[in-house]
């Protein structure tokens, strides 16, 4: 029988610009109050970029700290995947100036568009050239500058977000058991109208009249986003376990996409999971979207709660709806 050749994570850098925006800061933009946005979100403050940084700025300086943290000259990296709802522009793919901006001149790349599961479906993406053994150093980095499409005169959205990037590089995996062993995606395009940027597209190009209705922003149905996130999380996790055989309480490091507290709270009661293996730094962050996981992973690390040999569980639920659950074994 031939041995399945997995990727494992080998390198993970992170980077949210400087400038911080608290929940005291909406209050005096919006009718708000830190007590509301922290017991509703657990968010208390998100970093934000400067006019004129974009999302390849923030995915280069994560990528940067990745590939020094493992020695790799950028001329090594093969591939590129960029998983994000803000790139700079509609093309080039930010994968492209990515590439440039980094000198990985061997790359080639592409964007991967599935917000807030962008991440775990860019990780699985790139897990597949190394399983095919087309390549044997693929960059995979979630980045976001959600600041860019926010309306921040609508309080039900303008408060979730932050900027933020991770990345992290994969490599093959040497021993029995691993790296990447696993995962669940779904998509259930029903949710579409849930939570959308409606104009800059094909449909609606930009007009003065798509300026003026503000469609170039995020809208959300908060509620109908809350309850399918609640369900859909924990099925994913549930589905990903089951196949593996792995029991909830055998999950070392349960790293979910921060969209709320609550919503990864509801997850982690209903799959069962420790509460001590649950990753939360939605307070300091917010909703960085495709940003999320490797910025979590980073908390994790940083908090000594993820370690070689624990057995980690991603997951995430975004618009689309997108639907994403990954098993793994750390490696670094
Ligand atoms: O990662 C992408 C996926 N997105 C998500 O997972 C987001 C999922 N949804 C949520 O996290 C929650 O639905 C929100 C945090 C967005 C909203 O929380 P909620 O508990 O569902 O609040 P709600 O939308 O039911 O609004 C309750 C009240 C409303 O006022 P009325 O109608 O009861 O008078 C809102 O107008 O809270 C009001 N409200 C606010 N009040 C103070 C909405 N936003 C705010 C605000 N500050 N920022």
């Amino acid at each position: 029988m031939s041995q399945v050749r997995r990727a494992k994570i080998t390198a993970l850098g992170t980077y949210v610009p400087p400038r911080v925006f608290t929940n005291k800061d909406f209050e005096k933009i919006v009718e708000t109050s830190d007590e509301w946005i922290l017991s509703r979100t657990g968010i208390r403050q998100r970093h934000v970029v400067d006019k004129g940084v974009a999302t390849s700025d923030l995915a280069v300086e994560a990528a940067k700290i990745a590939l020094a943290q493992r020695g790799i000259d950028p001329g090594e990296i093969e591939a590129i995947v960029v998983a994000t709802v803000t790139p700079d522009m509609l093309f080039p793919s930010t994968a492209c100036l990515v590439q440039h901006k980094l000198g990985a001149k061997r790359a080639w790349g592409f964007d991967l568009s599935a917000a807030c599961s962008a991440f775990v479906y860019a990780l699985q993406s790139g897990a597949q050239f190394i399983a095919s053994g087309a390549h044997n150093k693929v960059l995979v980095i979630g980045a976001d500058v959600m600041s860019s499409i926010l309306d921040y005169t609508d309080r039900a959205t303008c408060i979730l977000f932050g900027d933020g990037a991770g990345a992290v590089v994969l490599e093959p995996a040497e021993g029995e058991g691993e790296g990447i062993i696993d995962f669940h995606h779904e998509v259930d395009g029903s949710g579409g109208c849930s939570l959308y940027m409606p104009a800059g597209g094909s449909l609606h190009p930009a007009t003065h009249e798509t300026v003026d209705k503000k469609m170039h922003f995020v809208h959300q149905d908060g509620q109908a986003v809350f309850k399918y996130a609640v369900k859909k999380m924990g099925e994913a996790c549930e589905k990903v376990l089951a196949r593996n055989a792995v029991s909830a309480s055998d999950i070392d490091c349960f790293i979910p996409h921060q969209a709320n507290q609550r919503i990864i709270n509801a997850t982690a009661e209903r799959v069962g999971l420790r509460p001590e293996s649950v990753i939360i730094n939605i307070d300091r962050y917010g909703n960085t979207t495709a940003g999320t996981i490797p910025l979590a992973m980073q908390t994790a690390v940083e908090e000594g709660k993820l370690k070689k040999g624990d057995l980690v569980m991603l997951a995430s639920v975004g618009a689309g709806f997108t639907v994403g659950a990954t098993l793994l074994r750390w490696t670094m």
